[in-house]
């Protein structure tokens, strides 16, 4: 069977090595997605470990198209009749990127029409549909020509991590936060400092990872569990091996600093809702004058700093160049990986600070383009 896993703008090699690693299957990018072939254990895996994945996608039917007509052919997939429950409603969601002489809208109420028309020919059902709260979810994408339609087995974004109980005004997608960790090849192991920790996502999400800890699996509402498709016995199953595959929380090299005692509050309640109360040193600092709250070198430095005037930054380049200067001399020979909205004047406080910049990449956050830089001393 084939599936598709989606992701950030300029994170999908991430995914493609998180995806092959996990499954043993060689996984193709694209546009803020990977493809590859599994089967629905694999799916349900996918669901319950990844950790840079948003949703994982069955891929129903593709094609090239010319218009909403072609859509509606492509989109009547004989295989929908397996998918869906007589008595289930569904709804269809789209996208579109290109130049259309239609909506995105257009395309959901043509692959609506023709998912109600293939499934009363086989069965003589009407389904129902259901926009708000669906019990199956088709995503419908068009790229120029090209036509994908995806059945949405994880619901919810898996970035919605189970242990987000207080959000940061800033806070970094978890997903986004564990693709860091791996741009910045950090292994558990090795030691790890963010000096702007906020509500603590990077240092749970590498807790998270060290320990094993398959973060799907306290999603609550997965939508393959209401999916015909997945035996529950199966799930079950995999949900038994996979608990009993993670390793029991313990203090790890991982700290996590933030000048605002209130976020350090906030990063604690989520590190103890993840579970791992005692497993990171979260504490209050500046990150400005480092050398006075860390004791020891850090091998990597992951972090987001602050950006923009709304956080309190009027001089960037100054804060910056304070900041990545602070970090040299406290943690001597340490890699830096950070994620910054403002490359170009990050990239000159870090060279003018003694860094050298080694890697960049550019993301996209929804509406935000972001920049990935990693920086050695
Ligand atoms: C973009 S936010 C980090 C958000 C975090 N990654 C999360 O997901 O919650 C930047 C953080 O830097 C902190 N900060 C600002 N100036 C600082 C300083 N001089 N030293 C340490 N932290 C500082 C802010 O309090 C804020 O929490």
């Amino acid at each position: 069977m084939r599936f598709f896993a989606t992701t950030v703008t300029g994170l999908e090699d991430i995914v493609a090595t998180e995806v092959s690693r996990l499954l043993g299957v060689d996984a193709v990018t694209d546009v803020s997605k990977v493809f590859f072939e599994t089967t629905l254990e694999g799916c349900a895996l996918l669901n319950y470990s990844a950790k840079s994945v948003n949703k994982v996608y069955l891929l129903v039917a593709r094609g090239e198209v010319g218009g909403l007509a072609e859509i509606e052919e492509v989109a009547a997939a004989p295989v929908i009749v397996e998918l869906i429950d007589r008595y289930q409603s569904f709804a269809v969601r789209a996208e579109r990127h290109g130049v259309h002489d239609f909506t995105s809208l257009d395309i959901a109420a043509a692959v609506g029409k023709a998912i109600i028309e293939s499934y009363r020919s086989v069965t003589g059902v009407r389904l129902r549909v259901d926009l708000n709260n669906p019990d199956v979810e088709f995503l419908a994408i068009l790229r120029d020509g090209d036509f994908i339609l995806g059945l949405n087995t994880t619901g919810l974004s898996l970035h919605h991590r189970y242990y987000r109980v207080r959000h940061h005004r800033a806070g970094l997608s978890p997903t986004v936060a564990h693709s860091m960790l791996m741009i910045a090849s950090w292994q558990p192991g090795e030691s790890l400092l963010d000096p702007f920790c906020g509500s603590g996502t990077i240092p749970i999400e590498a807790a998270i990872h060290a320990l094993n800890i398959h973060p799907g699996l306290r999603m609550e509402n997965l939508a393959m569990t209401k999916l015909r498709i997945f035996s529950h016995e199966m799930l079950s199953g995999l949900r038994e091996r996979l608990m009993g595959e993670e390793e029991a929380p313990r203090p790890l090299d991982i700290a996590g600093i933030d000048a605002s005692p209130r976020a350090i509050v906030d990063a604690e309640t989520n590190l103890e809702k993840a579970g791992l109360k005692g497993c990171v040193d979260l504490s209050i600092g500046d990150a400005l004058n480092l050398e006075k709250f860390i004791k020891k070198p850090y091998t990597k430095i992951v972090c987001n700093p602050p950006f923009g005037v709304r956080m309190g930054l009027r001089d960037p380049y100054s804060f910056y160049t304070k900041a990545f200067s602070s970090m040299r001399k406290a943690s001597p020979g340490s890699s830096l990986t950070l994620i910054a909205s403002k490359p170009v004047v990050v990239t000159r406080a870090l060279e003018d600070s003694g860094w050298t910049v080694i890697g960049e990449r550019r993301i996209i956050l929804g509406s935000i383009a972001g920049c990935i830089i990693t920086a050695e001393q």
